[in-house]
């Protein structure tokens, strides 16, 4: 096909149309869509692929536009797995082929079907799902495909209603409130993850989260599906509510909405597994290694913490003292006995296990002790 040019990520060579999106989330351009600023997410596909793939399972990437995700996870992950790959757009299947070739992968499966069919008729042990905006459209066919205790990777880049600004998009789309807080970005991922337990529920299916986290512009979730109802029901009571009140700071969550302004219902477990987080590993391969590396620090360090981070900001500007640096201020926490970790979704953020009152008295003796 022509008006391609040739890049490469990690180890495998692509060919991309020639005015691919080098930033921001990309736009359809009637090209085949490649978006050069997904290769961070697609270093995280492959590091979390080599920690969960077997040898003999089926995995697909189901809208795989140039395939660039299916066939880096395909030729990096070390697993002789079956990979396919499938996009409705003929040229993208076209150029999925093209680009199985060059990187001597002619053994992937290319599909050019509409991925809600070929998942009615297929059973995958992975599916990815990366669209164009929401993935809610896919996401029922996808736990139906998905085999027990396979796993679904979707994104999703409607962030703007999951975070809160749209919140009657949120609750069409998605069966749930968002509200705009200082912690939106935190809910939004919930409110997704919600969203698929209560999907899985209805076909007797628990769902656990492996890794699910935000960058740049978009959400994204690893969610391992298991099979029986007692699964579904234990992942059902994991959905609650979150609920924040601008004069104290205070974040609550619950099992009931309290308060119209609640969002909800959101996943309130936890955002990840310590187990796949540990052996996770930045390789020097990888074109982002040094970010997969330190976003990976920041994923274990805020495991096992409460949900709803603090940003940093929002003390500075009720208690009017200068804001301390992050890493200082955290030492000081757990020095006086708190839990308290950075945060992935805020590089000015933190999490503790302190109530806003308690916060607020502890970031004053911060500021009192470093004058
Ligand atoms: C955002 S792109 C995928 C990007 C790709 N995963 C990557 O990492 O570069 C979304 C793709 O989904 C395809 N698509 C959208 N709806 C589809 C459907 N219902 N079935 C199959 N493919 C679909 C589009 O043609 C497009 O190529």
């Amino acid at each position: 096909m022509s008006g391609l040019v040739s890049v490469r990520e990690g180890i495998t060579d692509l060919l991309v149309p020639e005015d691919y999106s080098r930033h921001g989330p990309g736009t359809r351009t009637g090209e085949v869509f490649y978006n050069r600023q997904m290769e961070f997410g697609r270093d995280i596909s492959v590091i979390f692929g080599r920690e969960v793939f077997h040898e003999g399972q089926r995995i697909l990437d189901g809208l795989a536009a140039t395939g660039a995700r299916g066939l880096r996870m395909a030729n990096e992950c070390g697993v002789r797995a079956d990979f396919e790959l499938n996009d409705r757009d003929l040229r993208a299947a076209v150029v999925m082929k093209e680009n199985a070739e060059l990187n001597s992968l002619s053994h992937v499966r290319i599909h050019c079907r509409d991925l809600r069919a070929l998942l009615a008729e297929e059973h995958f042990d992975y599916i990815d799902i990366d669209p164009f905006g929401s993935p809610a459209d896919f996401i029922d066919a996808a736990v139906q495909s998905c085999s027990n205790k396979g796993i679904i990777g979707f994104a999703a880049t409607d962030t703007a209603p999951l975070y809160g600004a749209y919140p009657k998009t949120s609750l069409r789309r998605y069966g749930a409130l968002s509200a705009r807080s200082p912690f939106g970005h935190e809910t939004g991922l919930r409110i997704l993850i919600g969203f698929a337990v209560r999907e899985a529920a209805k076909h007797d299916r628990g769902v656990e989260p492996l890794l699910c986290y935000h960058a740049d512009h978009y959400f994204r979730c690893y969610l391992r599906v298991v099979n029986g109802a007692s699964r579904a029901d234990a992942s059902l009571r994991q959905l609650g509510y979150s609920g924040f009140d601008r004069k104290s700071l205070e974040r609550t969550t619950a099992e009931e909405r309290k308060k119209k302004t609640d969002s909800g219902p959101l996943w309130l477990g936890p955002l990840a597994s310590m187990d796949i987080l540990k052996r996770m590993a930045a390789t020097g391969d990888l074109g982002t290694a040094p970010r997969c590396a330190k976003i990976i620090e920041a994923w274990r360090d805020e495991c096992a913490m409460p949900p709803l981070f603090y940003a940093m900001d929002e003390l500075s500007r009720r208690t009017k003292l200068s804001p301390p640096k992050l890493t200082d201020f955290i030492d000081f926490l757990r020095e006086r006995g708190a839990r308290a970790s950075r945060t992935h979704f805020d590089p000015k953020g933190f999490k503790t296990d302190l109530g806003s009152k308690d916060l607020m008295k502890e970031y004053r003796a911060y500021a009192r002790k470093r004058k």
